[in-house]
């Protein structure tokens, strides 16, 4: 009688042990639990409409394999205690995904957007380069970039592409972005300033700076001849279309 009463006290022990530590993972693996989390909200909310939203956190979240797996339990279970009975702590129970986290769905590596304007190598980035999917997919799930998209934006690209590191050329990039049909008539660079007010020259332009000025600074080709002479009529036609270069009527007052 005895020794049932021990081997049932053992085996409840036992039983208990196994609950209090399958219960936190469980738990922790739910997506729902990280509404316990209120500085989380914001991520929830993204993830919930991002096109990984039937994937479930730890997917993304716990490296793959067992050793992954251990790691994370080993974070889960204080973190799910000390929850219940401290409150939601500040710090992260989810680092950053891996790559090897990534590369579990995502085996093939694309050369070009779905898009086809744009050219992105990702074998040589993530493979050469070493770099984290996570580096230039930051928007991917949990934000949204300042187009509104869960795409990546230039600016990452820029941060190395800066014409020094990496190549800054348009066209080494972008297959159909690089010039506009306003462009392509021979006389662009007589006419270029007056289209400034149809189109947004910044869209494109303001990514090299000084593209405009750089060239501004330079005399043009209707300043040949006796231009001293010669400039009055230009300057009655084009009005303050002279000013863009001169910097203003300080430069006419030296004369006039
Ligand atoms: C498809 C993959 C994916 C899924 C699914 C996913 N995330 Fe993320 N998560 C990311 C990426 C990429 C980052 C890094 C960029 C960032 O900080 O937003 C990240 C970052 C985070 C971070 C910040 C980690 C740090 O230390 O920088 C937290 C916290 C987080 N996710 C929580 C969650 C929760 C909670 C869920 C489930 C509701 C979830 N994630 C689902 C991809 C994912
Ligand atoms: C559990 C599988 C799974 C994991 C893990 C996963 N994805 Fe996905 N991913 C998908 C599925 C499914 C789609 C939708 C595919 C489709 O619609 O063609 C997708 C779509 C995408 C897209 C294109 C759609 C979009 O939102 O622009 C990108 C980019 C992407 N995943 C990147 C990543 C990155 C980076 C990671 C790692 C942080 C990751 N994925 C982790 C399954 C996964
Ligand atoms: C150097 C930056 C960079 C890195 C690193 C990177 N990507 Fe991408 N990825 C992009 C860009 C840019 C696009 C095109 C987005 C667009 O305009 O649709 C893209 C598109 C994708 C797509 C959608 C295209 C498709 O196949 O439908 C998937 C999926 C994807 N990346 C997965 C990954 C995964 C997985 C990793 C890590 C192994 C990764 N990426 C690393 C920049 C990167
Ligand atoms: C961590 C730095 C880094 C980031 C971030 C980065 N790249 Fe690169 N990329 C490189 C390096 C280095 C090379 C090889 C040197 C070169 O071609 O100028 C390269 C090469 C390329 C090439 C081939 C260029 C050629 O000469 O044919 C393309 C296309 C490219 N990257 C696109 C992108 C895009 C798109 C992004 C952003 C989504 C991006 N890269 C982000 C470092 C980076
Ligand atoms: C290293 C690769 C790379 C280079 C070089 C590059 N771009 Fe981009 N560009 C991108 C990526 C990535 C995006 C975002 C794609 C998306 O949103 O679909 C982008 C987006 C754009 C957009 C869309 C609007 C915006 O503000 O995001 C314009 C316009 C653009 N690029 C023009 C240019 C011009 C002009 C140059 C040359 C001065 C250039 N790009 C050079 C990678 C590059
Ligand atoms: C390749 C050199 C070059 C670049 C780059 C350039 N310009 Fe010009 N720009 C000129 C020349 C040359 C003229 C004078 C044309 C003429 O008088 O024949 C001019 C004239 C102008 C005018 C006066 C037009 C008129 O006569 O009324 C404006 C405005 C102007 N540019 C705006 C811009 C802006 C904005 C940019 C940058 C987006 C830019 N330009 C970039 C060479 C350039
Ligand atoms: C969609 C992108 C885009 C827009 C918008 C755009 N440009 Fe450009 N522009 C380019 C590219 C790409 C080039 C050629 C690449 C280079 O020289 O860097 C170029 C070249 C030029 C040149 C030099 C032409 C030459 O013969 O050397 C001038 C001048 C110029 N643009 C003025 C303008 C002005 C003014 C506007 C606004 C009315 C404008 N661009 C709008 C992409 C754009
Ligand atoms: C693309 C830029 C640009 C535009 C547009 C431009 N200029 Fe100039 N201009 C210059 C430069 C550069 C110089 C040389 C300045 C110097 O040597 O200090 C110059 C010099 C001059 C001079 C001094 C005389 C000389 O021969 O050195 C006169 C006068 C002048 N411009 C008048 C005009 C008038 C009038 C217009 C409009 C029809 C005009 N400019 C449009 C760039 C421009
Ligand atoms: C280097 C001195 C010099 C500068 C700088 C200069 N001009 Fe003149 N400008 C002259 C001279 C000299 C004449 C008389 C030409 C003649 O004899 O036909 C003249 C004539 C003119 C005329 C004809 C009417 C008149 O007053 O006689 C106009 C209009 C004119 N300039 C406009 C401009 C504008 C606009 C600028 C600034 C973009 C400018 N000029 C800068 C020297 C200059």
């Amino acid at each position: 009688m005895r020794r049932r009463l021990v081997i049932w006290a053992l085996v409840g022990l036992v039983l208990l042990v196994v609950v209090a530590i399958a219960l936190p993972i469980f738990s922790t693996l739910q997506p729902g639990y990280y509404r316990r989390y209120p500085a989380l909200g914001p991520r929830m909310d993204h993830w919930t409409v991002s096109t990984h939203a039937r994937i479930t956190c730890g997917e993304c979240h716990i490296e793959p394999g067992v050793g992954g797996f251990f790691s994370f339990s080993a974070h889960a279970i204080p973190a799910f205690y000390s929850q219940i009975l401290q409150g939601p702590d500040t710090t992260n129970l989810l680092g950053a995904p891996s790559r090897a986290a990534c590369r579990k769905c995502h085996t093939s590596y694309r050369a070009v957007a779905p898009s086809g304007d744009l050219l992105i190598p990702h074998k040589a980035h993530v493979e050469i380069l070493n770099m984290e999917c996570s580096a230039c997919h930051k928007d991917l799930v949990h934000s949204l970039n300042r187009h509104g998209f869960n795409r990546p934006e230039m600016e990452i690209c820029l941060t190395c592409h800066d014409g020094d590191a990496a190549t800054d050329e348009c066209v080494k990039c972008h297959t159909r972005k690089q010039t506009p049909a306003s462009h392509a008539g021979k006389d662009w660079l007589q006419i270029h300033g007056r289209a400034t007010g149809l189109e947004d020259c910044a869209q494109c332009h303001d990514w090299t700076p000084g593209y405009c000025a750089e060239c501004h600074e330079k005399r043009p080709e209707s300043h040949v001849g006796n231009w001293k002479k010669g400039h009055a009529g230009p300057a009655v036609e084009r009005g303050d279309g002279c000013l863009v270069c001169h910097g203003g009527e300080e430069f006419c007052n030296t004369c006039h």
